[in-house]
């Protein structure tokens, strides 16, 4: 693994060429006092290091003459790791990372400048830790300053994003196989909670059943806040509380998808909690069905990436027009995006180690994104029929029967050199296998 992430680090020298980036650790998140979440290095510091440890600073140099890559780490601290845990230090940075110099952290004021004096730009991606923006801004200044005394130095600060982010956009086999274990770890998990759910337990128990899956097959966790929704539920696209009680004839839709060597999968199901649709819920569900699976299609190498969008609101709107819960003329309809009290959000996202995961959509208006080979994202159509949602003007009431019903349908999607691979198709979508 250290060879790929040399290979990527080397891939991003060749293009900032005479620039330096620098790259910042993830922070701490703080749970409740003296208590601490799990570490999660952020994804480009990973992408490029594989390092996991906290309170540190990389440093892309191409243009120096020995220290092209650099990290400052914090140091070996006997009485610290015994609390905290095992740190590599500044000679496991060089011996384990790769990195051809490392010092501790303390002393990035002092050794950071002889890796910017001759650097023609910084690329850095501004971020949330404001203390360290500042401290780039400082340093930046401060080479300003003494810029007349040298002729070298960097003039603007640019963002690393647009240089890096097409890159982990698209999947190295290694990164594909990671997603692999992380979509078939979910699909275990989404199995295992249909099988378990019937009227009478709670959604928090469901939430159980998946989690306890993917911790059972060695993923380190929920990729993002389990979303176990019953009956109302469904129509809150980021309902966590996970606290009713399943009630029959209802539906219940999960969101859920865990995190394995830092890739995530992401998978929604919605599903009769008693085996069997209502009529309304029936036809709901026909419409996201065949609108994902018509979206899908449109997965495909040289297809802009808004047409799978666009084919789901199509097949939504229609759908609902057909049920007369929209009324009138259907590009109209479209165009007016009369479909968005029902389907208010995006046909999906990428994929990797972000759940949604960095990489531009467009780029500009009428512009869009060619999908290509190795890029991973989600297609995810849905209706929710929200309790007490007013009428569009123009649109008639919305009949009490359709009241409270929420479904969404969601996979993961590999765009391949000839169509596309959905990574997520071991759980179960189709109606007959999803009653009795
Ligand atoms: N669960 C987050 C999403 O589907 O985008
Ligand atoms: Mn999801
Ligand atoms: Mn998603």
């Amino acid at each position: 693994m250290q060879i790929e992430y040399k290979q990527r680090r080397e891939r991003l020298m060749a293009k900032i060429g005479n620039g330096t980036a620098i790259f910042r650790s993830a922070p701490m998140a703080v749970m409740h006092n003296d208590v601490e979440y799990a570490y999660r290095q952020d994804s480009d510091f990973y992408y490029l290091t594989g390092f996991n440890e906290a309170e540190a600073v990389a440093v892309l140099a191409p243009h120096h003459e020995e220290h092209k890559f650099v990290l400052f780490v914090q140091p070996k601290d006997r009485e610290k790791e015994v609390w905290s845990g095992y740190r590599c230090g500044v000679e496991g940075a060089k011996e384990l990372y790769g990195a051809d110099e490392a010092y501790p952290i303390s002393e990035l004021n002092e050794k950071l400048p002889q890796y910017l004096e001759k650097a023609e730009r910084i690329y850095y991606r501004f971020g949330r830790d404001r203390h360290f923006n500042d401290t780039i801004i400082k340093h930046w200044q401060q080479l300003l300053r003494t810029y007349p005394k040298r002729g070298t130095g960097p003039v603007a600060i640019e963002d690393i994003a647009h240089v890096l982010h097409p890159m982990r956009l698209v999947k190295s086999e290694t990164e594909l196989s990671l997603m692999r274990k992380a979509a078939d770890i979910a699909v275990a998990a989404h199995i295992r909670a249909m099988d378990f759910a019937k009227p009478g337990v709670y959604e928090y128990q469901v939430q159980a059943e998946i989690e306890h899956t993917f911790k059972l097959y060695g993923a380190s966790g929920p990729a993002y806040p389990s979303i176990v929704a019953s009956g109302a539920n469904a129509c809150v696209l980021h309902y966590i509380e996970n606290n009713r009680q399943l009630q029959p004839q209802e539906l219940l839709l999960i969101d859920a998808g865990c995190a394995y060597g830092y890739y995530n999968s992401d998978i929604t199901r919605t599903f009769p909690v008693d085996g069997k649709f209502t009529g309304e819920q029936k036809a709901l569900y026909e419409i996201v069905l065949t609108a994902q699976k018509q979206a899908l299609e449109q997965v495909q190498p040289g297809n802009a990436y808004n047409l799978h969008h666009d084919t789901a609101v199509r097949v939504i709107t229609e759908g609902l027009v057909d049920l007369g819960i929209l009324q009138g003329d259907i590009d109209t309809l479209i165009g007016e995006e009369k479909y968005k009290p029902f389907y208010m959000h995006r046909t999906g996202h990428w994929l990797g180690l972000d759940v949604h995961d960095v990489g531009v959509y467009q780029h500009g208006e009428d512009k869009p994104q060619i999908l290509q080979a190795g890029q991973v994202l989600t297609v995810e159509p849905g209706i929710y029929i929200v309790p007490n949602t007013e009428p569009a003007e123009g649109q008639p009431p919305i009949h009490p029967r359709w009241s409270g019903i929420g479904i969404r349908i969601e996979d993961d999607v590999l765009v391949t050199a000839t169509g596309n691979e959905v990574l997520t198709a071991g759980v179960p979508k189709e109606i007959a296998d999803l009653e009795g």
